[in-house]
């Protein structure tokens, strides 16, 4: 199994960006955590983050019958991007979304995710364990 790891916008800042909400881990050490999940279960990723909505648009449309699945993290562009949600619903590639914090915990405006749309699974609140979870969910159907 192939499996597309798509971090948003601000997530390459882990680490550095607000530790009491993300911790204070950095990105290296996420996709580290990533690969690990991935090798544990058997399957290859390619990681990939951008602070550009377009480029993960590029990105997700590229995956087209190259990936068994995607996990994804769209950061603050889960809350408004139309053009990401349309991207997954076009490839039709089993996604499942990760959010490091409880956005349901906080403010209203991060509330609502176009992403969980066309999502099969949504973990959050989790922290770096949400994308093992996603992954186990993509690669062994574990929920
Ligand atoms: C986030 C939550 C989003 O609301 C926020 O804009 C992020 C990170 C999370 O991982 O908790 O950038 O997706």
């Amino acid at each position: 199994m192939k499996i597309l790891v798509i971090n948003g916008p601000n997530l390459n800042m882990l680490g550095i960006r607000e530790p009491g909400i993300y911790g204070d881990q950095s990105f290296a050490a996420l996709c580290d955590f990533i690969k690990a999940a991935v090798a544990e279960v058997g399957a290859t990723c390619e990681l990939y983050q951008s602070n550009h909505e377009g480029c993960l648009v590029d990105k997700i449309q590229e995956a087209y019958g190259k990936f068994d699945g995607i996990v994804i993290n769209p950061g603050a562009y889960t809350h408004t991007s139309v053009a990401i949600l349309d991207a997954l619903s076009a490839v039709h590639i089993p996604t499942v979304e990760v959010h490091i914090s409880n956005v349901m915990e906080r403010e209203a405006f991060r509330h609502h995710s176009f992403v969980s749309l066309v999502a099969k699974k949504t973990y959050m609140g989790l922290g770096f364990e949400g994308y093992r979870k996603a992954v186990r969910y993509l690669a062994l159907g574990e929920e």
